[in-house]
Order: structure tokens, then sequence, then C-alpha cells
């Protein structure tokens, strides 16, 4: 019964015009989402592990190439969120179904509807920014900024194929059987439900931290000399320069340590929080990324294998790093060496 109600949940939800367009928008965005994901947990602990590397990570950040790219990662976001709330929806309430492109043409209209005002506040940063006269990081220098990454996802990918490769020798190279998503076995309807349950956290978490990052303050206040950083204010420590809620040297690295050390009521709020948004989104990122790669694997165990593989590599990495930054110190001599790198590379106020 449950593998009928999920034939025909897919069915309805994947096939036909609107369906199947708005599942191969849910598959992209989602992938979009997971590539930026990566480099961004990464870029984000050289905050504590190499302050210089991050000066240089939010320079490119702040560059026309990576502007495009983050109002592609907002919509992205937004339509996603939205799609991924009707997916769920209608596979609680299958009564429902029938009103499945209805609702998919709804999920376009309300991601336009968010869009426009989303954007239009974006865009007022992008001008001021791009007005002021403030240093830009050239082209070349942000895609060579990239290219690490780019042999790291390779290296994973061929780790991940030599280690399907050795379980394989050693099990046989058996054929698995399909990712039956909720239908299968018991590990199969916990990630189902997983997925489900984590995107209802992650909504708050998500939209909370983009909204600061992009509405409140922007991308490129994080290296405003001088500025408030927003979510600190309420109980700044003057006795810390790190902790003051000013951003005194308008360094990335001074951004994050003031929001990392920021304490309310003693508690470092904005530590727990990334670490939660951590959790979930690498979680239900990394379980997504899997469901897509083995769709398109099924044919060869050993590919099916190392996409499974490749998955948990990439989590595992992501929450070890990620999780190490936020519990991890930013002295005053990490912020001193980004104001040096800010320097030697002509980005400074
Ligand atoms: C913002 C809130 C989010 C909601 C409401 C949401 C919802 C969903 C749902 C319901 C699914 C389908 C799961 C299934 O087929 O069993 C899904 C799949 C997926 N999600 Fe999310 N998600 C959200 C955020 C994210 C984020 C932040 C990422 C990336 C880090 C992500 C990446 C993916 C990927 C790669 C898939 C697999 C797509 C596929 O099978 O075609 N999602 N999401
Ligand atoms: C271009 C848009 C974004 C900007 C400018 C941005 C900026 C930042 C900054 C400055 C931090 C460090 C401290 C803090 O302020 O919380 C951070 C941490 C973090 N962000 Fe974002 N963020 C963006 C989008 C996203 C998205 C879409 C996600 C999730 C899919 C995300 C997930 C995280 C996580 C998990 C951390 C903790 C990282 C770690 O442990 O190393 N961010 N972000």
């Amino acid at each position: 019964m449950t593998s009928l109600v999920y034939t025909v949940s897919e069915t309805l939800r994947y096939r036909g015009a609107i369906g199947q367009w708005s599942w191969v928008l849910h598959r992209l965005s989602g992938l979009g989402v997971v590539l930026f994901l990566t480099l961004h947990v990464i870029d984000t602990s050289w905050a504590v592990f190499y302050p210089e590397l991050y000066v240089k990570a939010i320079a490119a950040y702040q560059s026309p190439l990576f502007t495009i790219g983050e109002f592609g990662l907002v919509a992205a976001v937004v339509y996603h969120a939205l799609n991924g709330l009707r997916i769920a929806a209608f596979d609680a309430r299958p009564v429902m179904w029938k009103y499945q492109a209805r609702a998919a043409w709804f999920v376009l209209g309300g991601t336009v509807l968010i869009l426009v005002p989303v954007f239009l506040l974006m865009f007022g940063h992008v001008q001021e920014f791009y007005s002021s006269g403030r240093p830009i990081l050239p082209l070349a220098d942000v895609l060579v900024e990239q290219l690490p990454f780019a042999l790291g996802i390779g290296g994973a990918a061929v780790l991940a194929i030599i280690l399907s490769a050795v379980i394989g020798a050693v099990t046989g190279n058996k054929k698995p059987g399909p990712v039956s998503k909720g239908a299968g076995s018991p590990i199969e309807r916990f990630w189902w439900s997983f997925m489900r349950l984590s995107a209802l956290i992650i909504i708050p978490l998500v939209f909370g931290h983009l909204a600061l990052s992009h509405i409140v303050q922007g991308v490129f206040d994080i290296t405003a000399a001088g500025s408030p950083v927003a979510g600190t204010l309420i109980e700044p420590n003057p006795s810390s320069i790190l902790a003051d809620g000013i951003n005194q040297s308008g360094t990335a690295v001074e951004y994050v340590a003031e929001r990392w050390n920021f304490l309310l009521a003693g508690v470092a709020i904005w530590r727990i929080y990334d670490i939660a948004l951590l959790a979930t989104v690498t979680l239900h990122g990394f379980n997504g990324l899997r469901y897509v790669l083995t769709d398109y694997t099924n044919d060869s165990p050993l590919l099916r294998r190392a996409a499974v593989i490749l998955c948990i590599i990439a989590g595992v990495v992501l929450l070890t790093v990620g999780g190490l930054a936020l519990i991890g110190e930013i002295p005053l001599a990490a912020r001193d060496a980004a104001i040096q790198a800010a320097a030697n590379l002509g980005l400074g106020e």
C-alpha cells in the first residue's frame, strides 16, 4: 500500500508539464545550494583557521561574478523551500493530489512575489557598494580562488570511486536495490522523514541567515569599517575589541568574531544558531545529493556505491570542518593578520 501511494505520488509530482518542470527546478536548485554550501562552510572556517584566506574569500563574494551568483542563490533557496513545502504537504495529504499542478503554479508565483522586493533590497546594497569606489577583486583572482575547490571535489570523487572499487572487490560487486525514498528499508524511511522534518527546521534558520547577510546588512557590509554588526548589539562587551558589537577594522574576520563571540545572557547564540544550520543543511543537502546521484548511476554498482561514499565523505568533511570552526576561537592576532592581508590585496578601506 505504501509503495502504491508512493508510486502514485511520484507520478503525479514528477510527470506532466508543470510537474516535470518543478521536479527539474527543485533538483537544480537543491544541487546549486549544495555546491554553494560546500564552498561557504569551508570558506567560513578560514575565519578561524586561515584568516588571510577568509579575507580573499569574502572579497570574492563581493565581486560581480559572485554578486550575480548571490541573486541566483537567493532565488534557488526561495523556490526550493516553497516547492519543498508543496511536496511535503501533498505527501502528507494525498487527497489533495488533484490540485498538484495548480499548487506548482502557486509555488512559481509565490517565488516571484517574494523575490521582487527581496531583489530590490539586495540591489540597493549592490548599487551602494559599486558606486562607493571600494576596491574589487579582479575576476582572474576570483576564478583562481575557486580552483582548490574544484580540485578538492574532483579528488573526493576519485577517492570515492577507489573506495567503491575496493569494497566491490571484497563484497563481490552485487547490484544494490533502488533507493526507494520513503517506502523501502527502515533506513530509507528514516531519511524520507528526515528530509521533511529537517526542511521545516531549515526554513526559519536559512531565511534568518539570508535576511541578515543580504537584507539587514548585505554581503558588502561584512567589510564596512566601524559598522555595527547585526544581531550583536543588545548586550555588547565593550572590554573586548572582538565582542563590542562594532566591526572596527572592517575585516570579515572581525565580523565573524563579533557574531560568534556575542553572548546573550552568557549564551553564544549565533554559534548555536550556526551549528543548527550547519547540521540540518549538510545532512539534508548531502542526502538530497545521494538521491540525485544514485538516480543516475543505477546501472553501475561501482558508480552507485561511489556516489553514496562521495556524499558521506563530503557530509563528514563539512560537519567536521564547520563544526571545529564553530567551537574555535578567533584571537586578536587573526584580526591583525586579516588587516594585513586586506592591505596586501589593496582591499583596505
Ligand atoms: C529551505 C528549506 C528547504 C525545504 C522546505 C526543502 C525541502 C525538500 C524536500 C521536501 C525534498 C524532497 C525530499 C524527497 O524527495 O524525499 C528536498 C530535496 C532536496 N533538497 Fe531540500 N529543502 C530545503 C532546503 C535545502 C537546502 C538548504 C539544500 C542544500 C543544502 C537542499 C538540497 C536538496 C537536494 C539536493 C534535494 C534532492 C532533490 C532531488 O531528489 O531531486 N534543500 N528538499
Ligand atoms: C551569499 C549568501 C550568504 C552569506 C553572505 C553568508 C554569510 C555568512 C557568514 C558571515 C557566516 C559566519 C558567521 C555568521 O554571520 O553567522 C556564515 C556562516 C554560515 N552560513 Fe552563511 N551566508 C550566506 C548564505 C548561506 C546559505 C544559503 C546557507 C545554507 C544553505 C548558509 C549556511 C551557513 C553555515 C552552515 C554557516 C556556519 C559555517 C561554519 O560552521 O563554518 N549560508 N554565513
